[in-house]
């Protein structure tokens, strides 16, 4: 709070100073201008294309922007604000009834209007440019810091709010969304899409027309999995529907793991309301006298070059500027559950070392199962959550001794931890029943396994025994090099049983989930996280602040996959994505596919794999060693290339995706078949893109089977890079359903 106050005042004493009331904020390819209205509210007068001069963007301005009369009134203009407060006076008579904030203040009153104090550009060494616009209700002691954030490397801005209340009491906020923007006049057409799914479908496209007059909301109103039925992220287009590579984009994503909500508003004039921020619909957040509260950041990103451009600007953002470690190669990763589940000891995870060691993999990842002991051992889904010490029986020499079976076979080791979550039966539950989170008089509702709770972070003192608990399992081992963090449980009992303040508890206990995250990043820096969560439920930059990757699904087939993960491309990076192959029939949908298939669908993210080794025929372990030394040479470029979708899956019988290292000297194209379709043996010409026109590449099909055929006859030719984009690819892939192909491009 003393930190709030302080930068306000001088951000406050600084602006009574500032004769300038316009700001333009640049990105490399985009400008936000902002101007102070008569009434001193921070306008957003315009966020598009860049503008190299602020006095033409000033010049250009919309009419309902200089109006401050009855002609925006009667036109039914809404002020184009930076921030939208509830109460805050609108163009000529009215009263905003929509807005980002809503305040109930100390005195009982809901109105808000915010006054900007001016202007301040603050030293962030982490960024290009940090702009903080201060502002203070008209009436009462009560403090708005609105943040801009950009880079020179990417057009993404981050975007976010700090509320602080210095009334006498406390305040109550209905809403305190990180962003909400109303936008000057932009189109005459808007068109959403976003992200939907369950377990074992995660991310599905969902895209339509937003109709006038209407407002999409996305939202998740849990605590935990809040990326499973809708993803916080979306791309709006506005005018025309945008496709990959042209037609104006807005997207934006919300870096938040608890409940959240995003929105677009079209009004009967055409104006967009845009409204990103945390969700406390179920229970305004309480704000004591003296205190401050930070919204999560949300990032949005503007191009007019389609929805292509708006996911590398946004996985160029995630990889330097958001992901732990981003920019490293992530390795190949063995993990246990699909090929042991339950089921193992020491000796059985050894041998899958040894197999992993003999197909070139390089991490080791023991999944559910390894803690617990006595009548708690993790036998199965319902006994030991929140006892995280090693199994003895399963594990008599601990996990110590196992990571150094793994650096023994040059294996990096890693482990699966559900923290968040408790069994009754367990020895934590049954020492400190009050640390799992329920409601006062109602019988405890449970999860997974019938006895599955959540465990109240809200409470510091299980903030401080789970970190303790890592730090001890981390201590105990310091040859893990990586936790597969997962969450399988939804907010069962909504109730803190110590704290005292429900109506905060879905804010909170994300704060005390970040505090863990935190020491524990503080302890292990080096730590790679994987952030699991029944499949893709912590698909999300809040979470991947603290984490590198996500499981995306516990869907492993192959066949769907190319869905999950394309949809997971739209807004998250390849390095990110963890794709593992398991076996076949597959265990979700007992489809079938070639093994090949399933490598190829695997390498266009983070390559892993989810069997027992062991179980595998020397011609399949021959055939993944081979595929698993094709990654390594082309896992730069899979991993920190640009994405470019060529083909969608949605409404065909293939789909085709490539990635092109920065200096474009090298790509990597993926064609999947997704079931055979009538006379489709044939597929048109996979046009690629994001090639260097007047370099010559060499075409190299990769990952074929020995004696197998090829896809594809320019194989082995070189062809320049205008023609590859001009004329495509000729590629067959009509080898019964699931056939596949992979070409590595390399310019000459
Ligand atoms: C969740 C995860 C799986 C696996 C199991 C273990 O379902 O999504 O990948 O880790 O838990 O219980």
């Amino acid at each position: 709070m003393r930190k709030f106050v302080l930068l306000f005042l001088s951000l406050a004493a600084a602006a009574a100073g500032a004769a300038d009331d316009t700001v333009k904020l640049d990105t490399p390819t985009t400008t936000m201008t902002f101007r102070r209205d008569a009434d001193g509210v921070w306008l957003m007068p315009y966020y598009g294309a860049k503008i190299e001069d602020a006095a033409d963007a000033e010049a250009l301005e919309g009419d309902p922007c200089r109006h401050d009369g009855r002609i925006g009134a009667v036109a039914g203009q809404a002020k184009p604000a930076s921030y939208s407060v509830y109460g805050a006076k609108e163009f000529g008579i009215d009263a905003n009834k929509s807005g980002g904030l809503c305040v109930k203040h100390d005195d009982g009153t809901m109105a808000s209007e915010l006054v900007g104090l001016g202007a301040e550009w603050i030293d962030d060494k982490t960024a290009a440019k940090h702009l903080v616009l201060p502002m203070k209700d008209s009436v009462h002691d009560f403090l708005v810091l609105q943040h801009f954030r950009v880079f020179d490397d990417t057009d993404a801005v981050e975007t976010w709010t700090e509320f602080s209340n210095r009334e006498t009491g406390a305040v109550e906020l209905y809403r305190m969304d990180s962003a909400a923007l109303t936008f000057p006049l932009l189109a005459d057409e808007f068109h959403f899409m976003s992200l939907t799914g369950q377990w074992g479908c995660e991310n599905q496209i969902s895209e339509s027309e937003l109709p006038r007059g209407q407002a999409v909301v996305i939202s998740s109103r849990n605590g935990v999995r809040d990326a499973w039925f809708a993803n916080p992220a979306f791309m709006l287009s506005v005018g025309r529907r945008a496709d990959e590579c042209s037609g104006t984009v807005i997207g934006g994503v919300l870096a938040w793991s608890g409940a959240w909500s995003i929105s677009a508003h079209r009004d009967y004039a055409d104006l967009l309301e845009l409204r990103l921020g945390a969700d406390n619909a179920n229970g305004a957040y309480r704000l004591e006298p003296g205190s401050s509260v930070t919204a999560p950041k949300a990032v949005l990103v503007r191009s007019d070059r389609g929805k292509g451009a708006v996911s590398r600007e946004l996985h160029r953002w995630a990889r330097n500027h958001r992901l732990p470690h981003g920019r490293e190669l992530r390795d190949i990763v063995l993990n246990s559950w699909e090929g042991a589940y339950f089921d193992f000891d020491e000796r059985r995870l050894v041998r899958m070392m040894d197999g992993l060691a003999e197909m070139g993999g390089e991490m080791f990842v023991v999944d559910d199962g390894w803690f617990g002991n006595g009548r708690y051992a993790r036998d199965n889904d319902r006994n030991g959550l929140g006892d995280w010490r090693v199994n003895a029986r399963k594990l008599p020499r601990g996990l110590g001794h196992l990571a150094g079976e793994a650096k023994s076979r040059g294996l990096k080791f890693g482990l699966w931890v559900e923290p968040e979550m408790v069994n009754v039966t367990s020895e934590l539950y049954t020492r400190h029943p009050e640390w799992a989170m329920r409601c006062k008089g109602r019988p405890l509702g449970t999860g997974r396994g019938g006895t599955q709770c959540v465990l109240d972070f809200t409470n510091p003192d299980v903030v401080d025994n789970i970190s303790s608990q890592l730090g001890a399992i981390l201590d105990a081992a310091p040859g893990i090099s990586y936790f597969k963090w997962d969450a399988n449980a939804n907010f069962f009992n909504v109730g803190s049983p110590t704290s005292g303040r429900d109506q905060n508890l879905y804010f909170d206990y994300t704060a005390g989930l970040y505090e863990v995250l935190k020491r524990l990043r503080a302890k292990r820096p080096d730590l790679i996280v994987q952030a699991c969560s029944s499949g893709g439920g912590r698909m999300e930059y809040g979470f991947l602040g603290y984490a590198d990757e996500f499981w995306p699904s516990d869907d492993t087939d192959a066949r769907e996959r190319v869905f999950i993960q394309w949809g997971a491309g739209m807004f998250y990076p390849a390095n990110a994505i963890a794709a593992h192959v398991t076996v076949s029939p597959n265990h979700q949908t007992m489809r079938e596919t070639p093994l090949k298939y399933r490598f190829d669908v695997a390498m266009s993210a983070r390559l892993g794999l989810e069997l027992d080794p062991r179980k595998m025929s020397a011609e399949d372990t021959g055939f993944a060693k081979r595929c698993i030394a094709v990654y390594k040479s082309i896992r730069p470029v899979v991993q920190q290339g640009e994405l470019y979708r060529l083909v969608s899956p949605y409404g065909r019988t293939y789909a085709a995706q490539m990635h092109v290292s920065t200096d474009c000297r090298r790509a990597v194209v993926f064609v999947w078949g997704l079931n055979r379709g009538p006379c489709k043996d044939f597929i048109p010409p996979v046009r690629l893109d994001g090639l260097a026109p007047d370099l010559r590449y060499r075409v190299t099909e990769v990952n074929l089977p020995d004696g197998a055929g090829g896809h594809c006859g320019a194989s082995g030719s070189a062809v320049s890079g205008q023609a590859l984009m001009a004329a495509g690819l000729p590629v067959y892939i009509g080898k019964g359903d699931y056939d596949s192909a992979v070409f590595v491009l390399e310019a000459q």
